[in-house]
């Protein structure tokens, strides 16, 4: 019993020479083009395809627009400016350097082949561990996720010319028009017009989502490429410096819940326009035009605000409060509302 025991101790502590030997003196070639002992890849893949496969949502909690072309479109212009330098889009090849990561990223064609929605967003949302796939910078938007999703999904039957009606031909990432259309005045539901809104105001925003007190994956992409002078000329060449929504004479459509929501609220909420205008006081804060704004964006902006992910700015405080008792049924009146003004 005594030597079986003495053997045991013997053997470990070889085992444990020989492993600390492989980490301490380099043994192990971390080489990506040597790739991994026979047998390593498939351990590896298999725990990647069984581990996104129990940590998915259910096919349940897949969005109900998940094929509306707006989604579709904004997550294809994020796809080409964030993804496709490793899975390139269809009718594109991969770069020589994205062939040469190992693991490979899979041609975008071939990634979406082997997934369903679900387990696409947990991928995008969480990343892949060991793996050059990285997860979503920003927390708590997943909206966002779905609508990168949404063009994964689409990718299914696209050829390449469906490709270049989306994005363009050019290489790079997208433009601010091509998501926020031409001089600001988007016509993307999910993606908010600029020129209703004041230089400062956007110049702003851009600072929140570089510095990441404003959370969105698709922002903080573009902004953090963006140096202070850039954002001072964007900010002037898509704002408007007039004085918003000053007009609301005889209108015909005060008897709508929307009209009643928005000018005189209810006992939780209060009236959005006593800061957003026309009545604001002189004492409120100010805040942003709503006014034809995009539809998609609002629903969105009022959901994170009502739920406290969107707490960005010195004004922010105002906002959370006017939006915590908002139900999900009044955000789509007041969004349908704005949207249509
Ligand atoms: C730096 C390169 C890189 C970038 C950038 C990148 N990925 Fe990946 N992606 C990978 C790699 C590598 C894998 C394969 C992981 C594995 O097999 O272990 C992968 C896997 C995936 C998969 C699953 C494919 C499959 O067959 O299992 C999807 C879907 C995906 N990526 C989507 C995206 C999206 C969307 C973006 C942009 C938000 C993105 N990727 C950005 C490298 C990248
Ligand atoms: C890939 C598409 C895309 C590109 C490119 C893009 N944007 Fe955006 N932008 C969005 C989306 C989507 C939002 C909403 C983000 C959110 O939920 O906070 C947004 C939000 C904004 C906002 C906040 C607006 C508001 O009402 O609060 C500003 C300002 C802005 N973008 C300016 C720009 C500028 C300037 C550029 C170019 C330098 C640019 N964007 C490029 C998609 C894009
Ligand atoms: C007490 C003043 C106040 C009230 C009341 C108020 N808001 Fe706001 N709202 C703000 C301020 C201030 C901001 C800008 C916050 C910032 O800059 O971070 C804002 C931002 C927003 C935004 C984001 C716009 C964008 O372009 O990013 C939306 C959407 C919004 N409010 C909708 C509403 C709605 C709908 C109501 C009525 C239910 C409402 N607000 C009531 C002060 C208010």
């Amino acid at each position: 019993m005594k030597r079986v025991l003495q053997t045991i101790v013997i053997l470990g502590a070889l085992a444990g020479i020989a492993g600390a030997s492989v980490v301490g003196f380099g043994l192990y070639n971390v080489s990506a083009r040597q790739g991994h002992w026979p047998g390593v890849k498939w351990v590896l893949h298999t725990t990647y395809k069984q581990s996104v496969r129990l940590r998915s949502p259910a096919a349940s909690e897949i969005p109900d627009d998940l094929a509306d072309p707006d989604r579709v479109a904004l997550g294809a212009l994020h796809f080409k400016g964030a993804c496709s330098f490793c899975h390139a889009v269809p009718g594109q090849l991969q770069s020589a350097t994205a062939q040469s990561l190992n693991p490979g990223p899979p041609h975008v064609v071939e990634a979406v082949s082997r997934w369903e929605p679900q387990h696409m967003f947990w991928i995008v949302r969480e990343g892949v561990k060991m793996s050059g796939m990285p997860y979503w910078p920003a927390r708590d938007r997943d909206d966002e996720v779905w609508s990168v999703v949404a063009y994964l999904e689409a990718v299914r039957d696209m050829t390449a010319e469906d490709q270049v009606a989306l994005t363009g031909g050019e290489p790079g990432a997208a433009s601010c028009s091509a998501c926020h259309g031409e001089e600001g005045r988007s016509t993307n539901s999910y993606v908010p017009r600029l020129d209703i809104l004041k230089p400062d105001y956007i110049g702003e925003a851009l600072e929140h989502y570089r510095n990441g007190t404003r959370r969105s994956g698709i922002m903080q992409q573009v902004a953090l490429g963006l140096d202070d002078e850039t954002i001072d000329r964007v900010a002037s060449k898509f704002g408007k410096d007039v004085a918003a929504n000053r007009v609301n004479a005889a209108r015909q459509d005060n008897e709508t819940q929307g009209y009643i929501l928005a000018n005189q609220g209810t006992k939780d909420v209060p009236a959005c326009s006593s800061c957003h205008g026309p009545n604001r006081t002189a004492d409120a804060p100010i805040a942003p035009s709503l006014e034809g704004q995009s539809q998609g964006f609002l629903v969105t902006q009022l959901k994170l605000w009502r739920d406290g992910k969107r707490n960005d700015g010195k004004r922010a405080e105002q906002m959370l409060k006017a939006a915590q008792d908002l139900s999900d049924k009044e955000i789509k009146i007041l969004a349908e509302w704005y949207a249509g003004q």
